[in-house]
């Protein structure tokens, strides 16, 4: 039986590379995301280069469903080992901190908090009894480094990265890995770069891209050594002087 991968917000940009990635090393792959074309055109370029993939339509925002998502998942795949969750769609926005409200806040909870808190629920007792999994969240650098007149999605992030990385302690030693990728630049490929690209911005709105690929190259080595939590790309520049100083 191969190995599963669930690659849980499954787009044109690092959902893709990471089909690929693993498929290239004998994964299965369900691919999970609202737009059936989209998903169906993936799951076809797959097959094309000899990766067995399912499409899985499901809002993750969803929260409640997430059980009977994975369950459907594990239905027809047989059990998860890999649990990448990283999804995100053009009309994700960010508000100035001192304009946030409950409500703006409220509605970010369950997709990027309280369904990957779920989905996790769901794969894990199996994973430790199989001795082996990696879950794998993906966020934007700003829950790791907050910017102004940038919030909504930070603050709910960083709550997942906190569960994250305790998580990831009390998982030592088991043979499962929770690990995170924070990326503070355009994703090439992306709906959201592509969109950016098509109004004449090739530069990342300033932030610089990166190449998918090379994300799920990380993700590879994450789940094969097990040796990191979290990866921040574009790595940090050290502080100047001044900065420091400040
Ligand atoms: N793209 C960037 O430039 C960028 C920059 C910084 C950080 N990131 C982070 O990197 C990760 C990957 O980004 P990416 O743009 O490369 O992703 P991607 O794999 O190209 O696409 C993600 C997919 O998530 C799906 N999705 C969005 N909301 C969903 C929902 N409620 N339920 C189910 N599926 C949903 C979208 O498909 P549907 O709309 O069809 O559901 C989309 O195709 C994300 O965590 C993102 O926050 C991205």
């Amino acid at each position: 039986m191969s190995p599963v991968i669930a690659v849980f917000g499954a787009g044109t940009g690092l959902g893709a590379s990471m089909a690929h990635r693993f498929g290239r090393e004998g994964f299965d792959v369900a691919l999970v995301g609202r737009r059936p074309d989209k998903l169906e055109t993936l799951r076809d370029e797959l097959d094309g280069a000899g990766i067995r993939a399912e499409v899985f339509v499901a809002d993750l925002a969803e929260s409640s469903s997430m059980r009977g998502l994975v369950q459907e998942i594990e239905e027809r795949l047989g059990a998860v080992d890999v649990v990448e969750y990283g999804p995100v769609s053009a009309d994700l926005s960010f508000t100035p901190a001192k304009d946030l409200d409950a409500a703006a806040l409220s509605a970010l909870v369950p997709l990027f908090l309280l369904s990957p808190v779920e989905i996790v629920a769901a794969v894990l007792p199996g994973m430790l009894a199989r001795g082996h999994g990696s879950i794998l969240l993906t966020q934007g650098s700003f829950a790791v480094t907050p910017v102004p007149f940038a919030s909504g999605p930070g603050p709910v992030m960083a709550a997942t990265r906190n569960y994250v990385h305790s998580l990831a302690g009390e998982l030592d030693g088991t043979g499962v890995h929770a690990g995170l990728l924070a990326i503070g630049a355009s994703i090439d490929r992306s709906e959201m770069s592509e969109l950016a690209r098509a109004a004449g911005d090739d530069s990342g709105g300033g932030r610089g891209t990166v190449d998918p690929d090379d994300l799920a190259e990380l993700y590879w080595g994450m789940h094969v050594r097990h040796d990191v939590v979290e990866i921040v790309r574009p790595e940090p520049q050290p502080a100047t002087a001044k900065e420091a100083r400040s």
